[in-house]
């Protein structure tokens, strides 16, 4: 399993600390939250961030953009260090022109849909997709509740990929711990993405080794 730790749940306070961590443990990414307070009833980082992260590990970033107009701040995320760019399904009117874009910049397009969202609204797409991340949380916030009907999107992700022959990887975030990371694993994820879990076990470094594992 792929783990991307997100460093909202991180001490911003010493955070070179914890990317470093991050650097030297299993995980296979960085998951970057980036949240307007518009697309989300929250507002969190962007571009310094991630410059500073950049700074301190050469793990691939994998940003999450929670942002209406993500289009907007393709050539940025490529400047800042972004390797994925994860856009959401909901914010965009054009989204298969704007994964165009992405991929035109050099980065791999990741698409994002929320728990209300069905995974055949992809079909159109999901041969164009490096990466289709399943939100099992409503987005905004970290150590949410995760909301089990995911395990039944990336069972259904996982047939839609498998009868387009297309190459998406399934990426889960939100809620991600032992349990249910193991749930989401055995249903065909490939990736978990997880916040609370990591950052708020005292080794950080053994999370990520337990996630990596499923
Ligand atoms: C929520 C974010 C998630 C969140 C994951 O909107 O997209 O990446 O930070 O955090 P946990 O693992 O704490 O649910
Ligand atoms: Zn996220």
């Amino acid at each position: 399993m792929i783990v991307s730790p997100s460093i909202l749940s991180a001490n911003f306070g010493y955070l070179a600390k914890d990317i470093e961590i991050v650097d030297k443990s299993e995980a296979g990414y960085v998951h970057i939250d980036v949240m307007d307070g518009v697309f989300v009833p929250n507002i969190t980082f962007a571009f310094p961030i991630m410059k500073a992260v950049k700074e301190v590990t050469d793990k691939p970033l994998d940003v999450h953009l929670m942002i209406v107009e993500p289009q907007n701040f393709i050539k940025e995320v490529k400047k800042c260090g972004g390797d994925i760019m994860t856009v959401h399904y909901e914010a965009c009117t054009h989204l298969h022109r704007v994964i165009q874009q992405i991929k035109a910049e050099g980065m791999k397009a990741g698409v994002a849909i929320n728990p209300a969202t069905p995974v055949a609204m992809l079909t159109e797409v999901i041969n164009d997709l490096d990466v289709v991340c399943v939100m099992s949380v409503n987005p905004g916030f970290a150590a949410q509740k995760f909301i089990g009907n995911a395990v039944n999107k990336v069972k259904e992700l996982k047939m839609l990929i498998e009868q387009k022959g297309a190459h998406a990887l399934i990426e889960v975030d939100g809620g991600i711990n032992a349990e249910t990371g193991r749930l989401v694993a055995e249903a065909g994820a490939d990736i978990v993405v997880a916040g609370n879990y990591v950052f708020s076990d005292s080794d950080p470094k053994s999370a990520i080794s337990r996630l990596h594992s499923l």
